[in-house]
């Protein structure tokens, strides 16, 4: 284990920003990360964990220690007829985990496929994709309390779970370091297929028979076919969560905007798509020099070259302004912002 100095966090952040961190360490294992906390030249710094930096915007250079999660594994805890429980390393990348999942006939994890990152910092935000959240697989995960190195395990409950949220996002965020996931799979999986794109996807490719495999590979088009890859274009996918308003004001804005989309949700609130109100800003496919809003998806903020944090978080507040003159709807950042 070595501590750099002076580290460009550029190959380290889907946007590709290009700032440096004072210090710099990759950890393989829990003793490495033991060590690590208690080491004297890193004892006062003010730290960040870094999974595969993909939900974060750097906007200036980290005057600390940066801690990068390489803990590795995946290991089978137990099994029943049904269920199998899969206890997964934090630095393990996840796309590549639910490729695993998809080889062994482990349902569960399949709508969640292509996402960027690692698994430890999936249930930071309870990633979700096309029907599915991993709270649903979620059995528990241990980390490491940043303040005095003592390990915790948190159940499902424990991890206050929501739509994009957990604890680690509220009351405990930046206090912990997660360092295994453990997941129950399933062995006689349940496809989804509720998210409509999923079904027309899968009859285009002539998929007759369902199977985890055929539902990831429709998933895998879908995203392809929306979203930029973050090896050709910086970004970091949605950069705001979709707003929920409650059933009067959703009547109140259908009233001045007859085509507003809207999911309900359970309490009669609608869950609004951001992308759609952005859209009908105008900022759809509008560049800025090397950056801007990418023009398949307006939720997606995007560094075409040698843009910086500064000028991304500043498109990202007018953007966020003109969306609460012209609906009254304030959008919140999905990405978390340094
Ligand atoms: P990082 O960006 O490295 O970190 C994110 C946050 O978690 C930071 O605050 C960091 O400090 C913290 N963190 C990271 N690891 C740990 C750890 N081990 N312990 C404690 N804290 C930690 N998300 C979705 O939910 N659904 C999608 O469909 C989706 N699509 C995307 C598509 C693209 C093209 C991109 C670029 C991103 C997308 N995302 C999506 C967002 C992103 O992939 C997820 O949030 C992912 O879980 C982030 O993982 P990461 O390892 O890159 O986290
Ligand atoms: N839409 C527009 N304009 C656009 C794009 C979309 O008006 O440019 C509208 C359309 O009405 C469309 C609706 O928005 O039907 C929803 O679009 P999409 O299916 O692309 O999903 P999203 O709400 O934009 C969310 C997640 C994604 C996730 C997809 C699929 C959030 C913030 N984003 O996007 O997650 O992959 O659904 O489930 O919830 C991420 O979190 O980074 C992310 C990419």
């Amino acid at each position: 284990m070595k501590i750099e100095k002076s580290i460009s966090l550029q190959p380290y952040n889907t946007f590709g920003i290009d700032v440096n961190a004072k210090l710099f360490c990759a950890f393989e294992s829990e003793s490495d990360l033991s060590s690590l906390l208690t080491h004297e030249a890193c004892k006062e710094e003010k730290k960040l964990i870094l999974g595969g930096g993909s939900n974060l915007l750097f906007t200036s250079d980290f005057d600390g220690l940066v801690m990068k999660n390489d803990i590795r594994g995946i290991e089978t805890l137990k099994e029943d007829d049904d269920h199998i429980w899969v206890r997964v390393g934090a630095g393990e990348n996840w796309h590549e985990f639910v490729l695993y999942c998809i080889q062994n006939q482990w349902g569960g994890v399949e709508n969640l496929s292509l996402i960027p990152g690692t698994v430890g910092a999936a249930p930071m935000q309870n990633i979700g994709a096309y029907g599915v959240e991993i709270k649903e697989v979620f059995e528990s995960l241990e980390a490491i309390q940043i303040e005095d190195g003592i390990s915790k395990t948190f159940s499902k409950e424990d991890c206050q779970f929501g739509y994009r949220e957990s604890i680690f996002k509220k009351k405990a965020k930046g206090q912990f370091i997660i360092t295994r996931v453990t997941l129950r799979l399933s062995k006689k999986p349940e496809f989804n297929t509720s998210y409509g794109a999923i079904g027309e996807t899968l009859n285009d490719m002539g998929i007759r028979h369902l199977s985890i495999k055929a539902i990831s590979d429709a998933v895998i088009k879908i995203r392809q076919s929306k979203l930029p890859d973050p090896d050709e274009i910086g970004n970091a996918g949605s950069f705001f969560k979709n707003p929920t308003v409650d059933y009067i004001d959703f009547e109140g804005l259908r009233v001045h905007f007859p085509k507003i989309p809207g999911y309900e949700l359970p309490g009669k609130n609608f869950k609004i798509p951001a992308a759609w109100l952005i859209e009908q800003c105008g900022w759809k496919g509008r560049t800025f020099g090397p950056i801007g809003v990418h023009k398949n998806q307006a939720l997606v903020l995007v560094n075409y070259g040698q843009g910086t944090g500064g000028a991304i978080k500043n498109l990202a507040m007018e953007i966020k302004e003109s969306v609460a003159r012209k609906f009254g709807i304030e959008i919140e950042p999905e990405v978390n912002i340094v």
